[in-house]
């Protein structure tokens, strides 16, 4: 018995595969490293000293997702793969909606195949839009303001009505919150392509001499100090949050949604301050016009995670600061300059 993670090469899914495999799950793991590097696979191993089996695949390539399911005998699913980027998905939406939307399908139309009903899914605190009150509950409205984020409540619909049409589907849908840090060992971390989008890890950039200077986006929100505030979350605590929802899902059926955040708001300018003091580097900044989309303050309420997951994040925001920097200064460039150390990738079919 083996549980298939897609996307398991990529930020939140390499960790995740860490906490799997130390709690002695056996994992089945694919990727198509459209945003991730083989580097990570060895690293995996190194921190674990535990092996398992990847494909490089997609999940846009039915032939090769049945291939995976007919060889292993799986008995549930997390499922990260997908496109991320807010931006690009404004300018590029039939890129997010295939991508995100039919890989989900692909996914689970392999999966009922199979007989494999018990799924946990990477969706977003961004369904819920312009949140109406904060902290945010499960049973808030939604209404996503980007295609990146109507992708995740579009599929989150599509799997609310597979479990209408068969209750023998069980999901957890993971409305994350802003997942921030890396492992304490400074293996596995973020690792962005070019100029990154989200705040701390262009912190962390600022802060290794790469860029020059934090753009602190607006300083007239109704926040305490006027910039936004956010519930960031330790990526760890976040992982151990998909082994919580992975024993739920194999116990019940039904669909469920669930916040993982710590329940705590900081703004911007705490992030910078903590970061500052975490890492012992300045991190200069300036305030510019606000970011359009942007919302005042957005964090969760985790009661329902903390009661029916018995999970709650345990990381403060000094080791989140402490682990991003050490990932950041020991792996300056990310995981490119070792590819050529990956071996044994196989290719399904
Ligand atoms: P990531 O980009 O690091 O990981 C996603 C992985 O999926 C990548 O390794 C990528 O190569 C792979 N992938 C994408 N499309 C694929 C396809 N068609 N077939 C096979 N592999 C494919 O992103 P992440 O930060 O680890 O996020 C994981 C999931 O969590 C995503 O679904 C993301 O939308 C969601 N999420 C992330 C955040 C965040 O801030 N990081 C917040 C909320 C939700
Ligand atoms: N910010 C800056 N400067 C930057 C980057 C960000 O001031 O260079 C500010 C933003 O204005 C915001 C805060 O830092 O107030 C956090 O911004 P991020 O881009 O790090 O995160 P968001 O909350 O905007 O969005 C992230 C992901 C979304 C996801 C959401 C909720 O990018 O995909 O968290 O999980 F949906």
């Amino acid at each position: 018995m083996a549980i298939l993670i897609t996307g398991g090469a990529g930020y939140i899914g390499s960790h995740t595969c860490v906490e799997l495999l130390n709690a002695g799950y056996e994992l089945v793991v694919l990727d198509n490293f459209s945003n991730s590097k083989p580097e990570v696979l060895r690293r995996i191993k190194e921190i674990t000293g535990k092996d398992f089996t990847f494909y490089e695949s997609d999940l846009l390539n039915v032939d090769a997702i049945e291939s995976i399911f007919s060889q292993h005998d799986i008995n549930a699913v997390i499922h990260f793969a997908g496109y991320k980027a807010v931006g690009e998905s404004v300018s590029e939406p039939l890129k997010y909606y295939h991508n995100n939307i039919t890989g989900t399908l692909n996914l689970c139309d392999a999966m009922s195949r199979h007989g494999v009903y018990d799924l946990v899914f990477s969706s977003s605190a961004t369904v819920y839009g312009v949140p109406k009150q904060v902290p945010i509950t499960e049973d808030s409205p939604l209404g996503a303001t980007n295609p990146y984020g109507r992708t995740k409540q579009m599929i989150e619909e599509i799997l609310r009505d597979l479990h209408v049409s068969d209750n023998r589907w069980s999901v957890a849908l993971l409305r994350y919150f802003n997942p921030i840090g890396a492992h304490e060992s400074g293996k596995i971390g973020e690792d962005p392509n070019g100029i990154p989008n989200n705040l701390m890890p262009y912190i962390s950039q600022v802060a290794a001499g790469k860029l020059e200077q934090l753009n602190v986006f607006g300083d007239d929100y109704e926040t305490l100090d006027g910039t936004g505030v956010r519930d960031y979350i330790h990526v760890v605590d976040l992982a151990k949050g998909h082994l919580k929802a992975l024993e739920s899902v194999l116990l019940t059926t039904g669909v469920d949604a669930y916040n993982l955040g710590t329940g705590f708001g900081h703004s911007v300018l705490e992030m910078v301050d903590a970061f500052e003091q975490a890492s012992g580097q300045k991190i200069p900044f300036v305030i510019k016009e606000r970011r359009p989309g942007d919302v005042d303050s957005c964090f969760a309420d985790t009661r329902k995670a903390n009661q029916k997951l018995n999970w709650a994040a345990e990381k403060t925001l000094t080791n989140m600061c402490k682990d991003a920097w050490n990932w950041q200064s020991n792996n300056p460039t990310g995981y490119t300059e070792a590819n050529d150390l990956v071996t044994s990738i196989q290719i399904a079919p």
